[in-house]
């Protein structure tokens, strides 16, 4: 019996917070080989690793000779780092992001993955945020995704090669860096430190657990019924940041921890036109096309991120029922 040739995968940014998740769902299909490109070791087993820019295209040539697919999560995020950072998130997050896809259509690449983000959308007051909106990118962040996401039509259009683009909508969960807010949040609340909103609280966002994120990232790297797509990946329950932190400290109730607001542009908060009011999915076409849906409520991922954490910092006795027991 011949056994069945893997198909081969290149995960770039493969070491980071969501694609880590996504190659442990990739995995339990059993049917795909897995490279991961980072400038930092994954956190996964399994893999192989290339440690290397994807800048680095004296480095990548060789490998995509034997890649079916490019999955490209690599690239420079946070609102604050971003904007600190310009030149550089244009350098990483355009050029070589572009580079990196010339390579791939030299390489006769079956289908692009690209994870492009819900900032495209800037603050368009046309809400819920369809794919097919005029987009109004504030962050030289977001500019940086649209200017790929127009480039990959323009492959699609003359090459081959499929692409399909998820638009992530605050995507959340284990080992997502200290600087998101749901993560800032949970480890204020565990520590009893204050939990620090800025402006009043209003904004809004759909929050998107991570192993939601990566099936509806899987079910349009499946879909092949049109050469290009832009799908968004996220939750149709909107919460303002205020009510995440109440959630946070109901999760928590062991925590001493305050709500505190502190305005922007000062304290190194950043500017107020940097901040998005509110950013809602359409989240019909997901449904239409792939048959996703996010399905974790915000007060499970919570949970799930506090219950890491405590095992993490250990500074809690575990949880029973959902729920943190005391504190050490
Ligand atoms: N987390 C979210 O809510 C969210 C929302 C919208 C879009 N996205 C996009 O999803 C992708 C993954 O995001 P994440 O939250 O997992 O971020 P992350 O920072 O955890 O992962 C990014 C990975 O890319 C690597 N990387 C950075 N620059 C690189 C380079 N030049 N060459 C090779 N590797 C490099 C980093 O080392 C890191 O491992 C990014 O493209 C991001 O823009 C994320």
């Amino acid at each position: 019996m011949f056994k069945k040739r893997k198909e081969k995968i290149l995960i770039t940014g493969g070491s980071g917070f969501i694609a880590t998740h996504l190659i442990k769902y990739l995995q339990t299909f059993d049917k795909y080989e897995i490279t991961v490109l980072d400038i930092v070791p994954p956190k996964t087993e399994n893999v192989k690793f290339i440690q290397a820019s994807i800048s680095d295209l004296s480095k990548i040539e060789p490998i995509l000779n034997d890649i079916d697919y490019v999955f490209n999560f690599a690239a420079m995020i946070g609102v604050d780092n971003c904007a600190n950072n310009p030149d550089a998130v244009m350098q990483v997050n355009y050029v070589d992001t572009k580079n990196l896809f010339d390579l791939c259509v030299k390489k006769c690449i079956k289908k692009i993955i690209f994870t492009s983000s819900s900032e495209v959308y800037g603050n368009s007051e046309d809400i819920p945020y369809k794919e097919n909106a005029i987009l109004q990118p504030i962050s030289t962040y977001a500019k940086c995704k649209m200017m790929i996401e127009g480039y990959l039509m323009g492959i699609s259009k003359t090459t081959k090669i499929k692409v399909g683009i998820v638009r992530f909508f605050n995507v959340y969960g284990l080992g997502q860096k200290d600087d998101f807010v749901s993560s800032i949040f949970v480890k204020a609340a565990l520590t009893n430190e204050p939990l620090v909103i800025f402006g009043d609280g209003q904004q809004s966002r759909c929050f998107t657990y991570v192993d939601d994120a990566v099936k509806g990232v899987y079910s349009l790297f499946k879909y092949n019924k049109s050469p290009y797509e832009i799908v968004n990946i996220g939750s149709k329950f909107e919460s303002t940041i205020e009510n995440l932190a109440k959630i946070v400290l109901s999760s928590i109730p062991e925590s001493k921890s305050k709500i505190v607001f502190k305005n922007y542009g000062i304290d190194n908060v950043r500017e107020s036109y940097l901040e998005i009011k509110r950013r809602i999915p359409f989240t019909d076409k997901a449904n239409r096309l792939l048959g996703f849906e996010a399905v974790t409520s915000i007060e499970d991922g919570v949970k799930n991120i506090a219950f890491s954490y405590v095992k993490e910092i250990n500074t809690h006795d575990y949880f029973e029922d959902g729920r943190i027991l005391s504190s050490n």
